[in-house]
């Protein structure tokens, strides 16, 4: 495979996608073909990701959001949920230096209150301890339900007695989980489901898709670069015509 940091210089700056969504798919069928058991799949979908999030940042993605647990995700084998959660404190663990050292600050889009403690005490001292960096912005989409954040935002909007001529998509906005962030430019899902799972419904009304076969265990720096050079070769017209674009 050939150096990622030569292909970089394919995707200029100003084609880099500011906000890049990924639904990390994949890694049960990644393990069962290797005869493992899924948790080590889940295993190696842990080292991909920090792989992933080491690269966004050196490209210069200011903002990767990482679909790690759906609220869906609570209908698993209670022991594969649990692992799950274990399987997170430990790379918090592991990683919350690195990321710091890397300017990399975490937040998490979904409720904190539903998790295991252990899980939640964790993640909170990270972002804690990463408020101060502002090279990254890494959200993990952790207990998340596109519909429910959805949800969320029209219940602030009633109790906080916002009047309906007021309720624009700007007030809408500030009241998800992306408050104050770009919706994401480029939505990639790995392991051939062509599926949005819940994932940023109102935020992905204009986002480009990338899906790939790949499992996520094996989705490298290199197929994170394949995903920029072909966000960076789309044509984003937002409902223009192409000669406008072009004017
Ligand atoms: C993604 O991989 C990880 C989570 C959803 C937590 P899967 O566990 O969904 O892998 P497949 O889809 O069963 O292969
Ligand atoms: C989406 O993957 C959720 C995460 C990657 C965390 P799933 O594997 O849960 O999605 P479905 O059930 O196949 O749609
Ligand atoms: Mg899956």
């Amino acid at each position: 495979m050939s150096d990622s940091r030569n292909e970089q210089v394919s995707v200029s700056a100003a084609a880099l996608p500011a906000h890049v969504a990924i639904i990390m798919d994949g890694n049960g069928r990644w393990a069962t073909m290797r005869g493992l058991s899924r948790s080590e799949g889940h295993k190696a979908g842990t080292e991909a990701a920090r792989a992933i999030v080491t690269e966004a940042r050196t490209v210069g993605i200011r903002h990767l959001t990482m679909y790690t647990f759906s609220r869906e995700n609570w209908s698993r084998p209670k022991s594969e949920v649990k692992f799950l959660f274990e399987l997170l404190v430990d790379f918090l663990g592991r990683e919350l230096a690195n990321l710091e050292r890397q300017g990399i600050r975490l937040n998490v889009f979904g409720a904190l209150e539903d998790l295991p403690m252990a899980t939640r005490m964790a993640l909170q001292h990270a972002i804690g301890r990463t408020a101060h960096c502002d090279a990254m912005m890494l959200n993990l989409a952790l207990n998340y339900s596109g519909r429910e954040e959805i949800l969320r935002a029209c219940r602030s909007l009633v109790t906080e007695g916002v009047a309906p001529a007021d309720i624009t998509e700007e007030a809408f906005a500030a009241r998800l989980y992306t408050a104050g962030q770009p919706d994401p430019d480029l939505v990639i899902r790995t392991s051939g489901e062509i599926r949005i799972s819940n994932y940023l419904l109102f935020q992905s009304a204009y986002s480009e898709f990338y899906f790939t076969d790949t499992l996520w265990p094996d989705f490298t720096p290199a197929e994170l670069h394949k995903a920029l050079e072909t966000y960076a070769g789309r044509s984003r017209r937002f409902g223009r015509t192409q000669e406008q674009i072009e004017q």
